[in-house]
């Protein structure tokens, strides 16, 4: 496993990093519920074992905090786990300003700091931004927590172009983007990825396989996905031509030619993790590999937002 600093922080992250949504909880376009909670602690544990170092969690994955923990506590050598907030009103897309956001910030940072069972939260992401929200009283909210020793780095998890350009303007104090990004999704290569690398900015992908689209699960996608697999084609042309799952075309592509720092799946199950630490053990993709999978261009990229998938997904 490679290891590498995020960004301008001095926290040193595996190349992949372990997603735990549907660890915690129901998830994704099929629904699945989550595995029980010692098999979930097991896999968690087992990401360790394999030289994961980083664990990517929220408060609003269901159990997803306290799993968190208790598979880390007794650990010499404790992962970083970032953790999420959020600052939009519930059920709305509106953001929080005034008291009702230093409220919310207060409670949800000291929710997260007990249920993850730690003195200070190595890094605190501002959870599924998809608009400008960078307010003068927000980053200042932001700098003082950092200061009362609460919050060590602050990031955003982002949709679209708009908030993590957004987010690169005040690298001050915003230290790290997970941004969604595939081989199918390259989207964040234009503008976001590059200013990010120039100023030190930490990059973190997410969705590496299109919440599972991009494997196997391409063949027997629900009704309401038909969508996706006239455009993952081409991809898994590319795959079968280079003896690979796409699977593993997806996440060799995603850590070794994009850039970022860490990429981070989501898994429910064992023997896909330990297939992707093979995959990421298997080094770069081929250039010439690279390079096709490049020319591979997706005119309608709506499908690609799962947000716009017509089953439900939290
Ligand atoms: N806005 C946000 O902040 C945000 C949004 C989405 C996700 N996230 C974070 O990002 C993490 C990953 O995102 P994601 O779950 O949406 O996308 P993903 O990692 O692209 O896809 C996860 C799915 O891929 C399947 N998978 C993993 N490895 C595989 C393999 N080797 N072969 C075949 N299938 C494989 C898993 O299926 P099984 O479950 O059946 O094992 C899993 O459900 C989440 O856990 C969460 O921590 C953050």
């Amino acid at each position: 496993m490679q290891y590498a600093n995020l960004g301008r922080t001095n926290l040193r992250l595996s190349a992949l990093g372990l997603g735990t949504v549907q660890l915690g909880m129901a998830y994704s376009w099929g629904q699945q519920p989550p595995p029980p909670e010692n098999r979930a602690i097991s896999l968690i544990r087992r990401a360790l074992e394999l030289g994961i170092n980083y664990i990517d969690t929220a408060a609003a994955y269901g159990r997803s905090e306290s799993l968190v923990r208790r598979a880390c506590s007794g650990l010499r050598c404790r992962p970083v786990i970032a953790t999420k907030l959020s600052i939009r009103r519930t059920d709305s897309a509106q953001l929080l300003t005034g008291p009702a956001l230093r409220q919310s910030v207060e409670q949800s940072l000291r929710q997260s700091l007990q249920t993850l069972g730690v003195d200070v939260l190595e890094l605190v992401q501002l959870h599924s931004l998809d608009t400008r929200f960078a307010t003068p009283e927000l980053l200042d909210l932001l700098a003082q927590y950092c200061q009362r020793g609460w919050v060590r780095y602050w990031g955003v998890t982002t949709y679209g172009q708009e908030a993590p350009l957004d987010a690169l303007a005040h690298p001050e104090l915003i230290y790290a983007l997970q941004i969604p990004y595939s081989a199918l999704d390259r989207r964040m290569e234009r503008q976001v990825i590059p200013r990010a690398q120039a100023q030190g900015t930490g990059v973190v992908l997410r969705s590496i396989f299109l919440q599972g689209v991009l494997s196997h699960r391409l063949a027997s996608l629900p009704a309401a996905l038909a969508g996706l697999p006239p455009l993952a084609a081409p991809l898994l042309r590319l795959a079968e031509d280079a003896g690979m799952d796409l699977a593993e075309l997806a996440l060799r592509f995603a850590v070794f030619a994009s850039g970022a720092h860490s990429a981070i799946f989501g898994t429910t199950s064992t023997a896909e993790l330990e297939a992707n630490i093979r995959a990421v053990e298997a080094g770069p993709l081929s250039p010439d590999l690279v390079a096709a999978v490049r020319t591979i261009e997706v005119a309608d990229s709506t499908l690609l937002n799962p947000g716009n998938w017509r089953v439900s997904t939290p």
